[in-house]
């Protein structure tokens, strides 16, 4: 998987932007409105978030966020006292984040479009990296530890959210429930007789439509293999590259980096409604990692 590829996904898929009914959709371009109704919708939702951030020790600091998205967390850091800079791959998330900050009257330092696999700060630049939700989309992983390294201090903290493994989301819905139900439409639609109705839903349904051509593209079988299944099954069919994490993989992926803590937060596990039911710190699909960037060897 190539990053134009990941770049023109999200430059088209702003983050969360469908969800709320879109900034130039419903709210036609008032960004005031879309982002109050954006952190409202985020929070109502992924209630853990506000007590996360504030969990971090930033004020005063030198943070960097990387893949920004709506800006929602990024406000959070600066309010908090961040001497904050962010990056993100799309010129779309840019823009919006530049907005929001400018609205809302925040002060930071810098706010650029780039790459975390080419990192445009000189080494030990930062004591933070914050990243929520970002590298589990990113292919080449070991590169983007490795320039995260290069810009921390040393004594300096990474703090990342990426997709749970052990998660009722990976191993119920996407594992299971989401494969039957594809697996059953798709041979539906291959059946003369039902293949009207299937294609009418499927045009009724964006998602199933795009599930649909994947597995057309691909071939049914290897689209169903949660290893490829994955990739599509956190944020659309469109979406083309997805990992999920547990300490393990951790450990494998980020070999500049000593793991210090492991939490869960968010019961998410769509189409089973599991919101406000307990068991996050078990099941969660959110794995928050702090980790703390090893000496440097020569
Ligand atoms: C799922 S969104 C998460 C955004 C935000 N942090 C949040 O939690 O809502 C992923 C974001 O990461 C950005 N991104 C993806 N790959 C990236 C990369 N290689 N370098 C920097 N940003 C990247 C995307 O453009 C997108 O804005």
């Amino acid at each position: 998987m190539d990053e134009p590829t990941v770049q023109r996904f999200w430059q088209h898929h702003a983050c969360g932007d469908a969800q709320v009914g879109g900034l130039h959709g419903r709210f036609k371009g008032d960004y005031e409105q879309f982002f109050t109704d954006y952190d409202s919708f985020r929070y109502g939702r992924e209630r853990h978030i506000p007590a996360c951030i504030e969990s971090l020790s930033v004020a005063g600091k030198q943070v960097l966020e990387i893949g920004l998205g709506e800006g929602s967390e990024s406000e959070r850091l600066i309010r908090q006292g961040a001497c904050w800079t962010g990056i993100d791959l799309t010129a779309e998330s840019v823009a919006r984040v530049g907005t929001r900050l400018a609205l809302r009257q925040l002060p930071y330092q810098e706010l650029r479009q780039a790459s975390v696999l080419d990192l445009p700060f000189a080494d030990q630049s930062f004591d933070v990296v914050f990243s929520h939700g970002v590298l589990h989309h990113v292919p080449d992983i070991r590169r983007a530890q490795q320039e995260i390294r290069r810009v921390l201090r040393p004594g300096g903290e990474l703090v990342i959210m990426v997709y749970a493994r052990w998660s009722l989301n990976y191993l119920v819905s996407i594992g299971v429930l989401r494969r039957a139900a594809l697996l059953t439409a798709a041979l539906l639609a291959a059946a003369p007789l039902a293949s009207a109705g299937i294609r009418q839903a499927g045009r009724a349904d964006g998602r199933l439509a795009g599930h649909l051509a994947n597995a057309r593209k691909l071939g049914l079988f290897r689209y169903l293999r949660l290893s490829e299944f994955v990739h599509y099954n956190t944020d659309g069919p469109a979406n083309p590259y997805a990992l999920v994490y547990d300490r393990r993989r951790i450990e494998q992926h980020f070999p500049s980096f000593e793991v210090v803590r492991v939490y869960k937060r968010f019961m998410h596990a769509p189409p089973l409604p599991v919101h406000r039911l307990p068991g996050e710190r078990l099941l969660g699909w959110h794995l928050w990692v702090h980790l703390a960037p090893r000496p440097a060897t020569r």
